[in-house]
């Protein structure tokens, strides 16, 4: 199975993708981890990539086709994809069909995340992570059971995203709403979309999901 999900900034693409991964083995595609991964280890593409994501700008359509091709091409062909922050132009949602029908597969879903904007800067803003192991908390809705320490790997070190300030989400959302919204007519077309209500809890939005998953 392949599956898109897609919502802006903070919808939850990455929480329920994770889920995904745990519940059904599949693959999770994010084109903002591998770019975040590509900027750690000073790559040229992390190089070129970086200043762009700090503005919350979108990075160029070549480069992160690029990166999907190839881990379509690493990842074997029966393990499912989710892709998770990809496409988010329209030369990408044509790219990707150019993809996917080279490694031989077809998309079944595009589950939209729908949500209230205003909700989603304190979503983000008050995001961290364990720089260990990348468990997920936030100031307000999650933070460890022990203060500081980290509740799945014990460690204390916890780091923020740099693009996740309230100047930058605003930029990321503008750029969802001008680029990334706009490619939803193309999958509604082909009667593959469909909506969830992500303001909903994670566990139900997760069941909305799998509801949408059972039905193929
Ligand atoms: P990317 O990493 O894709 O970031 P994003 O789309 O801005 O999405 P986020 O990761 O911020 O949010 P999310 O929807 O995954 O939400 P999450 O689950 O974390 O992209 C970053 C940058 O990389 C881009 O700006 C661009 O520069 C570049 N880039 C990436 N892909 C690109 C592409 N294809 N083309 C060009 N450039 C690209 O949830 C957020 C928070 O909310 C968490 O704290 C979570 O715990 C909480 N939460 C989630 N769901 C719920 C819920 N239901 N209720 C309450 N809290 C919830």
């Amino acid at each position: 199975m392949n599956i898109i999900l897609l919502g802006p900034p903070g919808a939850g693409k990455g929480t329920q993708a994770n889920l995904l991964v745990e519940h059904h083995g599949m693959r999770q595609l994010s084109t903002g981890d591998m770019l975040r991964a590509a900027v750690k280890a000073e790559t040229p593409v992390g190089l070129q990539a970086k200043a762009v994501m700090e503005r919350g700008e979108l990075v160029s359509d070549e480069i992160v086709s690029a990166l999907i091709d190839a881990e379509l091409l690493a990842m074997g062909e029966h393990v499912g994809a989710i892709f998770d922050g990809y496409p988010r132009t329209a030369a990408q949602a044509h790219s990707l069909d150019e993809i996917l029908g080279k490694h031989g597969r077809e998309l079944d879903h595009v589950i939209e995340l729908a949500v209230d904007e205003d909700a989603l800067v304190d979503r983000i803003t008050g995001r961290f992570t364990c720089a260990k192991c990348g468990e997920g908390y936030h100031d307000r809705y999650k933070q460890p059971e022990v203060a500081g320490v980290c509740d799945k790997c014990g460690s204390t070190d916890f780091k923020r995203r740099p693009d996740d300030t309230e100047e930058t989400v605003r930029t990321r959302m503008a750029e969802y709403r001008a680029k990334t919204a706009p490619i939803l007519p193309i999958y509604e077309e082909r009667g593959i979309v469909q909506r969830v209500d992500g303001m909903a809890a994670i566990g139900d939005v997760t069941s909305a999901i799998e509801k949408v998953l059972a039905s193929a």
